[in-house]
């Protein structure tokens, strides 16, 4: 069943309980139920105690493909019931589905049974910022720091790992519209370091261009974002790709931590 306004915010309060591990789709439901941007439908087993919750994006266009759904389950049995019987996954196109890495193999093993070829597209922790006091003090000063706006998308669309597409650029164009970002601008007011929000809350797409490294602003920026996300009651935490020791390095020292025995997954199925 889709779930009504009210619902959404019961919802957020009861994924709440279920933290650590609910905090992708919780923090999902954080934004949605406070700020406005593309359209999701999110659907659960059953109501009010749900097992599984989906939340979907809502295709109006092809590179739209690019969106990804999110579902989180606390109960195995019924994620695969939910999954294998209902028609919540169109299985005929492509699907962007991000999930625990336990419950993915559920997603994948039903996918064969149907003979969806499936890929991983990306593998990560999960880093969490328990406790704002945590955050080191970084110096600022000298920093011009400010948002991104529409004049950078394509910027950011251009170096991010898994940019330089149509789908991407309405991603970030989402992104940069409606939620949190910060840069740092060079002096003739170009952004040289910047990281964004996305649709879960995780901080994200973190770069800095390679001229202006080690100077400090990933620091900056990521303390700045934390502050901000913590004044609102906002969760502050990101994914972070297993092969990225720099930045696993880089979020710890800002005081993130992880349960180093859970992952999250996406993979996309069908072809693109
Ligand atoms: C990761 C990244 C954003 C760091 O940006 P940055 O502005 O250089 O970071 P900072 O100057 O604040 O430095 C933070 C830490 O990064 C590491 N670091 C920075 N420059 C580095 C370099 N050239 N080589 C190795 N490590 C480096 C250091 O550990 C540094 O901490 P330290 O100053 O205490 O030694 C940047 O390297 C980058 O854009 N990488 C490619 C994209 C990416 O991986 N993004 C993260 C996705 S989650």
């Amino acid at each position: 069943m889709e779930l009504t306004e009210d619902q959404l915010k019961v919802a957020e309060t009861e994924l709440q309980k279920q933290l650590p591990q609910s905090l992708k789709i919780y923090g999902f439901l954080v934004l949605r139920n406070r700020v406005k941007s593309d359209s999701y439908i999110v659907l659960v087993d059953r109501w009010p105690q749900f097992s599984v919750i989906i939340c979907k994006p809502q295709y109006k266009q092809k590179t739209d493909l690019f969106k990804d759904t999110i579902v989180f389950a606390n109960d195995e049995a019924i994620l695969t019931e939910t999954i294998r019987n209902s028609s919540v996954i169109d299985w005929s196109r492509y699907l962007c589905l991000g999930i625990s890495l336990p419950h993915m193999e559920i997603v994948k093993a039903v996918a064969a049974e149907r003979n969806v070829p499936s890929n991983q597209l990306s593998l990560c922790h999960m880093m969490i910022l328990e406790d704002a006091s945590k955050l080191p003090t970084i110096d600022c000063s000298g920093i011009c720091l400010s948002s991104l706006d529409e004049s950078h998308l394509d910027l950011v669309n251009q170096m991010w790992k898994f940019g330089n597409n149509e789908g991407a650029a309405r991603m970030i164009r989402n992104m940069v519209t409606n939620f949190p970002s910060c840069c740092v601008l060079d002096p003739e007011g170009n952004p040289v370091s910047w990281i964004l929000t996305y649709v879960c809350c995780a901080l994200g797409m973190l770069y800095t261009l390679p001229e202006h490294r080690g100077k400090g602003y990933a620091k900056a920026l990521i303390s700045s974002m934390a502050k901000k996300f913590c004044g609102q009651g906002y969760p502050v935490f990101c994914f972070i790709e297993e092969d990225n020791k720099t930045s696993y390095q880089l979020f710890k020292d800002m005081g993130f931590s992880e349960d180093p025995s859970y992952r999250e997954t996406w993979y996309g199925f069908n072809d693109f």
